[in-house]
């Protein structure tokens, strides 16, 4: 399907899903995040893609947040629907079957940190500059940033970026776990497609497994986490890639996964 906010390019097993409003810096509108939505849902069903890049397009930013234009007039009703939408769309990057990359090319404000918090892991330029300035408008953070935020780099953190609104830098990212690496902007495609064709060469089906039984068990108690492990692992003996993984180790020669 051909999309006007955002682009879709797939090469090697991977997609890379780029939001294209640079004008605005690519900024969140419903139109944009609807069709993410239909993105996301489109690489999910392709058994071509294995694993999803995320990143903005241009030079200047990510994504500098929800659509200010847009929510600027909103009623309380109508901001509920928004965040929903954000939620919604947040949630299927989070629940997508296939690991999802953000490439932080630059600005993550707002909503467009939050989407890059939904996202398995981050990867950021050299200057990137995230943050959460949402109480700098009155309002605050809406797309998950109080409940991602606090999850990843804990409650006292959080909240020191969520109410001072103050941007920080790559290497701040990097060293509050933000950004798992960073890159030269000119390098960080590459580098980012660099670990995404290595997931990609693994088991897709075991790769979607540890997403789950990560995700699943992420907000319980270490004991119910463990048992989501022991049945998802289990479940991982009745794939094919299973027997062809461990067959190959054993006969010393590659594995080729089907993702079945
Ligand atoms: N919404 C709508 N338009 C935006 C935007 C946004 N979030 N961010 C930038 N733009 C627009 C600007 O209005 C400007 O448009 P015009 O050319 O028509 O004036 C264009 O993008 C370029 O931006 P700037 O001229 O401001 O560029 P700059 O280099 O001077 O500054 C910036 C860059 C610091 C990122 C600045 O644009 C900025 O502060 N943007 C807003 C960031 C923000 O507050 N994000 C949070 C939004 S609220 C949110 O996300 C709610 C939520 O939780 C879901």
């Amino acid at each position: 399907m051909a999309y006007k906010n955002l682009m879709i390019e797939t090469e090697e097993g991977i997609a890379i899903l780029k939001i294209n409003r640079p004008k605005v810096l690519n900024a969140l509108n419903v139109e944009t995040l609807e069709e993410l939505q239909q993105a996301l849902k489109e690489v999910e069903e392709r058994k071509d893609v294995r694993v999803v890049i995320l990143t903005g397009e241009g030079e200047k930013a990510f994504v500098a947040g929800a659509d200010i234009v847009e929510m600027k007039d909103m009623t309380p009703a109508e901001a509920i629907n928004f965040s929903r939408l954000g939620h919604t769309t947040l949630g299927m990057i989070e629940n997508l079957s296939k690991p999802v990359i953000a490439a932080v090319n630059g600005y993550a404000l707002g909503g467009g940190l939050e989407i890059a918090l939904a996202c398995d892991f981050i990867y950021a330029s050299e200057g990137a500059k995230m943050g959460v300035p949402e109480v700098t408008l009155g309002i605050f953070p809406g797309f998950g940033g109080t409940q991602r935020l606090p999850r990843l780099i804990g409650k006292g953190r959080a909240k020191e970026l969520i109410f001072t609104g103050e941007a920080i830098d790559a290497q701040t990212a990097y060293g509050l776990g933000i950004a798992n690496k960073v890159f030269p902007s000119e390098n960080l495609l590459e580098e980012v497609k660099k670990t995404a064709r290595r997931i990609a060469r693994n088991g897709p089906v075991a790769v979607s497994m540890a997403k789950e039984s990560v995700n699943a068990g992420y907000d319980l108690g270490t004991e119910e986490g463990e048992a989501i492990e022991i049945t998802t692992w289990a479940n991982s003996y009745a794939t094919y890639d299973q027997k062809e993984g461990m067959g190959a180790f054993l006969e010393k020669r590659k594995a080729q996964f089907k993702g079945e």
